[in-house]
């Protein structure tokens, strides 16, 4: 992959040449208003976006520090989100405030953690994951808006899509530099969205989609007050994440300790 394309589609971070992170600004759109629903969500989760980024679960994954059993159980979580949420997009895919922001084809990841949890943990994958007490907690407030309040499904599809859609490149790197994962991609599919050729323009119309919605203020900052409770539970997974870290035993982990070289600092 050029730099250039690594760049565009990095999360505000870039893997240059050398393996050192770049952080970037974040795009600027001067064509945006203030009561816009991509800025309100850009400007309301700010604040948590800034202590999600500082959690020391993506601290450490972002500079390769992750061990594969760990990197297994994140899959894992994302397998069960993904398959609430699309669930629930899918039931409300006609209702005229989810509609428009409706793209199957291009953004569901569910099928993609499938793919990935079969490589990690084999044909039987389905005997063996089970969803953990925060990632059930995220999971159940998914359901609970698709079934009574759809329109805030906009929030949990706007956190984890433009999350997903900013970082992908990158984060699939890091993992496979890590992880020594094969290039063909088994593993980190879940980064890998084929059917979008630019991450940036994909965006750019998914944050005019959102803009064009039809909604009153109330329902506006409800969406975003929504949000900041979307990325409150990718913390509470990040948090658990890190303690379930520190209890797995390094030996028990592909079959034998791992050495401080092989754990792939790319900040090295
Ligand atoms: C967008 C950085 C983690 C959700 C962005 C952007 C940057 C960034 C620079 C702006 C990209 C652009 O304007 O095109 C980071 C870094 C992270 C991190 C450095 C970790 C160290 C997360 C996490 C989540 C998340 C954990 C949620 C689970 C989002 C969302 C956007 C975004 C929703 C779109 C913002 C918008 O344009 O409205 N991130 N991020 N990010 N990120 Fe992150």
């Amino acid at each position: 992959m050029s730099a250039e394309m690594t760049k565009d589609s990095a999360n505000g971070v870039s893997v240059v040449n050398g393996g050192g992170l770049v952080y970037e600004d974040k795009e600027e759109n001067d064509s945006a208003r203030p009561e816009d629903l991509s800025e309100l969500l850009a400007a309301g989760t700010k604040e948590v976006h800034e202590q999600a980024e500082n959690t020391q679960f993506v601290k450490d994954f972002l500079h390769g520090r992750i061990r594969k059993e760990l990197f297994k159980l994140g899959a894992v979580a994302l397998y069960y989100t993904y398959t609430a949420m699309e669930e629930e997009i899918e039931k409300n895919k006609d209702h005229p405030q989810f509609a428009p922001l409706y793209f199957p084809n291009e953004l569901h990841r569910s099928e993609a953690l499938a793919r990935d949890l079969e490589y990690f943990y084999g044909e039987d994958w389905q005997g063996q994951i089970s969803c953990s007490p925060a990632t059930q907690r995220y999971v159940e407030r998914i359901h609970e808006i698709g079934r009574e309040d759809p329109v805030l499904l906009v929030s949990h599809a706007y956190t984890r899509y433009m999350g997903d859609l900013s970082g992908g490149q990158v984060l699939k790197k890091v993992a496979q530099r890590a992880l020594k994962l094969p290039p063909t991609g088994e593993g980190v599919f879940f980064y890998q969205f084929d059917n979008i050729h630019s991450n940036k323009a994909f965006k750019q119309l998914y944050r005019s989609r959102m803009n064009e919605l039809e909604l009153d203020t109330s329902t506006k900052d409800r969406i975003v007050q929504e949000a900041v409770r979307a990325f409150q539970f990718n913390m509470e997974v990040f948090q658990e994440l890190e303690e379930m870290g520190k209890t797995i035993q390094e030996d028990v982990l592909d079959g034998g300790p791992i050495h401080g070289h092989m754990q792939g600092d790319i900040s090295k």
